[in-house]
């Protein structure tokens, strides 16, 4: 199986490149794409680079160029609901874009004619989570994901993002992942550690904790292709 890794940031994906072997490069499109075999598994990793429109370029890459026929995404995001902790993992049930607005012609935030104000992640990889959650005793939190092509450094704001989309954690790419995998019918999974809380001091806090967390969700990730592949 062609099993797809990205993230947004080298700092999301480094970790994953540091535990493979015989890594090889492929530069397409102005981007790294790095294949290795993992036990039967073909990885195909790449970090798209921060935002929307590079995220579903290298999604699009992924699956035209190289057949993935899963997608993964791991990275770092901004917590909404106060019950997650820097550090703390959320596995997206659903994704939607915060930024995406034609409310002027009577349509809802995040909604364009044709498409969907919220994608659903994966089901079946989403119960492949839990199991492995469970096995290795980490609390695994579900929740509902935004995305915006904004850093978002603002109480206000992430209230706002919070409270239009009932949304658990904000970043910037998995619903742009979410609507390519979901138009070219690709089950995807988007994992998010938390870095920051989107407040005044997440820039501080982004930068303090990128590295940690990052390797946290690249672990998580790690651990999910070990069941993917032995299943
Ligand atoms: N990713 C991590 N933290 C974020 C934030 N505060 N805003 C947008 N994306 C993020």
């Amino acid at each position: 199986m062609i099993v797809g890794v990205m993230g947004a940031m080298p700092e999301e994906i480094d970790p994953l490149l540091k535990r493979l072997e015989n890594v090889k490069k492929h530069e397409i499109a102005d981007n790294i794409y790095y294949t290795a075999l993992y036990g039967s598994l073909d990885l195909v990793i790449a970090y798209s680079k921060i935002g929307k429109v590079f995220s579903a370029l290298t999604t699009s890459i992924m699956i035209e160029k190289f057949g993935i026929q899963k997608l993964l995404f791991s990275g770092v995001a901004g917590a909404i609901n106060p019950s997650l902790k820097i550090g703390d993992l959320i596995a997206a049930t659903k994704l939607c874009q915060h930024d995406l607005d034609i409310t002027a012609f009577g349509h809802p935030y995040g909604y364009v004619p044709e498409g969907r104000v919220f994608v659903e992640a994966d089901t079946n990889l989403l119960e492949i989570a839990s199991d492995v959650a469970r096995k290795k005793g980490i609390a695994l939190k579900r929740g509902i994901v935004a995305t915006g092509d904004q850093f978002v450094a603002d109480a206000a704001r992430k209230e706002w993002i919070g409270k239009t989309f009932g949304a658990d954690a904000l970043e910037m790419e998995g619903a742009a992942v979410a609507v390519v995998c979901d138009a070219l019918d690709i089950p995807f999974f988007v994992l998010r550690a938390i870095s920051d809380a989107a407040d005044m001091d997440a820039g501080f806090d982004f930068d303090t904790f990128l590295q940690s967390s990052a390797i946290k969700s690249a672990d998580f990730i790690f651990s999910m292709l070990d069941a993917i592949d032995q299943a």
